[in-house]
């Protein structure tokens, strides 16, 4: 009886009532299951086709193991990282995630009021449901903007001009929805659901109301793939001041193309496993991509980090920031901004801990001898 409550527990079964009782971040997804529609859960869990990707993105942590070492005197961890001129307080950023106020009714907004008291970093998805400026508001401060190649140019470059009209530093382009995607879990969860979807999906909704971004831009993106080149990349760059950074990078080969094409950054993902498949982790992509870049540009990694022990094996293997998408996201479901704060807390002391641990005073002083 105790050794199913203690699997229950340790694996986030059993839902918390409050933020403060979380004890790892698995357990703000229980809570969050628990507050939400099956249709709104299934569109946040799902992966592609069985999810096998989802499942590889924690099992790939498995695969590195620690080489901590000792008596080397290490108190306090210096966590602080720069990225293109600015200074954050962790390595530990907020990914882009559209629809976010499926989640809860305030969205990014309750983020960015997150992101502000964590100083975290936070890139806002040509998805979201409120307008970047008020997230800048909320968040205080300039948060990144997330886009996708649209199949027209001058309604791309229209985008653009108005996200770098609010003061957005840098413009992040995901590259890995080229061909759409097998969302089963979500199909499955939908049949779940006998609430009354009209209400905020229906006739009634307009695309202007809950894309606020995209206010009269007619243009998609999933009917783009003839404009998913590397010109398209070339032609963005060129036509703008903001940092270029490239979303959803998982090839040795396509990291040296960013470099090529003088992209600022890169963000090896593979959405959370939403994109193709591939049932290959991001953790195991990054050794390739990190030797391609060789240190050249920023690189970032996200798709299933949920402890600090995952964060420290991709700054030992050459990333310099990583990116959470579902567990700020079951923070926010589950308790709002407060929520996205534990989270980002909780990820903060684990990775003190196992720098302390493992000694390590600093991000610099991890590096590939770290992890085996
Ligand atoms: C996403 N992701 C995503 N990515 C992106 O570039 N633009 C987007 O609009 C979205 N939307 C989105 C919605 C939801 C509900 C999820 C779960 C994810 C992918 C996201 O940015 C990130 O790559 C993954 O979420 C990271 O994996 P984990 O941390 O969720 O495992």
């Amino acid at each position: 009886m105790y050794s199913e409550i203690l699997q229950a527990l340790s694996q986030g079964e059993l839902p918390i009532d409050a933020p403060q009782d979380a004890i790892n971040v698995f357990d703000f997804e229980a809570a969050a299951r628990e507050r939400m529609s099956p249709a709104h859960y299934g569109y946040l869990a799902t992966g592609s086709d069985n999810d096998a990707t989802v499942h590889a993105n924690r099992k790939g942590f498995d695969r590195f193991k620690l080489r901590p070492r000792r008596l080397t005197g290490v108190d306090a961890v210096d966590t602080s990282i720069e990225l293109f001129g600015v200074k954050w307080k962790a390595p530990i950023a907020l990914s882009p995630v559209g629809n976010e106020r499926a989640f809860h009714p305030e969205g990014a907004v309750a983020v960015g009021r997150a992101a502000r008291e964590k100083d975290a970093l936070q890139v806002l998805s040509i998805g979201a449901n409120f307008a970047l400026a008020d997230v800048h508001a909320a968040r205080g401060g300039p948060v990144w903007f997330q886009i996708y190649p649209l199949n027209d140019w001058s309604q791309t470059r229209a985008v653009v001009k108005r996200v770098e009209a609010t003061g957005c530093p840098v413009l992040v382009l995901t590259v890995d929805m080229e061909a759409g995607h097998n969302r089963e879990t979500l199909e499955r969860f939908k049949r779940l659901d006998d609430g009354d979807c009209g209400a905020c999906h229906g006739l009634g909704c307009t695309r202007e109301d809950k894309y606020p971004n995209i206010a009269g831009i007619t243009a998609a993106s999933d009917a783009a793939p003839l404009l998913w080149k590397w010109e398209f990349v070339e032609r963005l760059k060129a036509s703008t001041a903001m940092k270029l950074v490239i979303k959803g990078i998982v090839t040795h080969e396509d990291a040296a193309l960013c470099v090529e094409h003088g992209v600022d950054g890169i963000i090896v993902s593979n959405h959370g496993g939403r994109a193709e498949n591939s049932g290959r982790s991001t953790i195991e992509c990054l050794p390739e991509v990190a030797e391609a870049v060789g240190g050249k540009i920023p690189l970032l990694i996200d798709s299933g980090f949920r402890r600090g022990t995952d964060i420290y094996k991709a700054l030992a293997l050459g990333a310099d920031a990583i990116c959470i998408g579902r567990p700020y996201l079951w923070g926010l479901a589950s308790f709002g901004q407060q929520g996205v704060e534990a989270v980002l807390e909780i990820l903060q002391r684990e990775l003190e801990l196992v720098m302390r641990q493992c000694g390590a005073p600093s991000l610099r002083a991890i590096d590939s001898s770290s992890v085996l």
